[in-house]
């Protein structure tokens, strides 16, 4: 019997697709990755950066940020006018449950893995809900079970999303065979499934989310202090800098550790969804030997750490902190953790890695203070990482100028809704 595949989507933040992708062909469960363009055509090209589809931010506009920025943002970074995409991005795959299981657990720059579950046109209520109905759903809800709706539309005759989402919740009702209780989305710790659809030229697109609570959520980070980054951005940073996870790393501005943790956690080779749940585990086909194998596939594989991993941060707080969280991810003894302004870091001898998110501006402090900060970050690693590389998160090219570095800035995320850019390269 043959196998079923699903078509799967990755969704991630923008500018980290290209790394997701890498993941996926290094986890062997992209043979052949393929691009979401907007339209919906798949596209077999390399990522550009903001430019695909992500169905969970319908408007595409991280939170804080204008769709004018975005879309200033997306041209800055290389997109041709006419693929600026008011969504963000992801990377669309194939695979069969296991590699649906394998992608939740092991991804480290994805936000979440969503089944697509059909794809048709509807441009009247009647006809949406006739083909909705027509969708396995019993495959994967259980009657009784909560259910989220997130549906939006664009440039489609069918422009109510309130109405599509009633004519789908129908459908799912139909084939249930009772009525589907229907709640409101939250993001968290989701106890309900997510359905996700969209209208866009009255082509209609459902998919269902498959991991629950996102995938930065591994478990670890309860508490976090000034302007923490993402994990998932941490990891792609990391990924981004060309860190081989055996080499020496030192994260001087490290807050609440997420940079050291995911590094750690990238040097054990511990899979990040370890110690979570993942939405796929209340459907009805979860076949709980599948998971079981690739969980004890991955705690396989894991090793001691062979990297030296620094991370230091002068504010006390922060470093409690810290500890705290690479308590939780199993990884404290793995980092050395100190107090310490960035100006008095202690290299060990030979070559490594700083990669590291020195305060901006934007979220903790005005840049126009943070000069000295930067002036003196160039003269601190000239003097004491010559030989090193880089990997600095900034979000200002004129606070990175007065570094003196002369690091590529040609990587870019967003982070809390700020662009940013990863500046890396070899400290000379
Ligand atoms: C943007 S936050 C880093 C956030 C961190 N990546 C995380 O995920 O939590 C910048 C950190 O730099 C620290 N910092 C600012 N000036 C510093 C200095 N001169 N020396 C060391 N740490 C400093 C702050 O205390 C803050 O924790």
């Amino acid at each position: 019997m043959a196998l079923a595949m699903y078509h799967l989507f990755a969704v991630t933040a923008p500018g980290l697709e290209a790394i997701t992708q890498q993941e996926l062909a290094t986890l062997g469960i992209l043979s052949s990755s393929r691009l979401i363009t907007p339209s919906g055509v798949p596209k077999r090209v390399r990522p550009v950066p903001g430019e695909p589809p992500d169905p969970l931010t319908p408007s595409g506009v991280p939170k804080g940020m204008s769709l004018k920025s975005v879309r200033d943002t997306r041209t800055r970074f290389g997109c041709p006018k006419g693929q600026v995409s008011e969504e963000a991005g992801g990377i669309a795959f194939e695979a069969g449950l296991d590699g649906l299981y394998r992608a939740n657990l092991h991804l480290r720059t994805a936000s979440r893995i969503l089944v697509r579950l059909g794809e048709f046109y509807a441009a009247a209520f009647s006809e949406l809900r006739k083909k909705a109905t027509r969708l396995p759903w019993e495959e994967y809800l259980q009657p009784g079970q909560p259910v989220a709706l997130r549906v939006t539309c664009h440039k489609s005759r069918l422009y109510h999303s309130d109405g599509a989402a009633e004519r789908i919740a129908g459908a799912i009702s139909d084939r249930l065979g009772r009525p589907v209780d229907l709640v409101k989305f939250e993001e968290g710790a989701p106890q309900f499934a997510l359905v996700v659809a969209r209208l866009v030229h009255d082509r209609c697109t459902i998919s269902l989310d498959t991991s629950g609570a996102l995938l930065h959520r591994r478990g670890y980070r309860l508490e976090t202090a000034k302007a923490p980054l993402r994990e998932t951005l941490a990891a792609g940073m990391l990924l981004a800098s060309g860190w081989d996870a055996a080499s020496p790393l030192i994260d001087p501005f490290c807050g609440s550790g997420t940079i050291p943790i995911e590094a750690a956690l990238m040097a054990r080779r511990i899979a990040p969804g370890k110690n979570r749940r993942f939405a796929f585990m209340d459907w009805p086909n979860f076949d709980p030997a599948l998971w079981q194998a690739q969980l004890d596939a991955a705690i396989a594989c894991e090793r001691p750490s062979p990297a030296a991993i620094t991370a230091s941060d002068r504010d006390a707080g922060a470093i409690r902190i810290a500890q705290a969280n690479a308590g939780r991810a199993g990884v404290l003894e793995d980092i050395q953790f100190s107090c310490r302004a960035f100006s008095a870091i202690e290299p060990p001898a030979g070559s490594g890695w700083i990669v590291t998110n020195p305060p901006y501006g934007v979220r903790v402090s005005p840049a126009h203070d943070l000069r000295n900060l930067y002036s003196q970050l160039g003269s601190v690693l000239h003097s004491l990482c010559r030989g090193w590389h880089a990997g600095v998160l900034c979000s200002s090219d004129y606070l990175m100028g007065h570094a003196h570095l002369h690091l590529d800035g040609s990587q870019s995320f967003i982070n809390g809704g700020i662009p940013v850019k990863l500046f890396t390269g070899m400290v000379r």
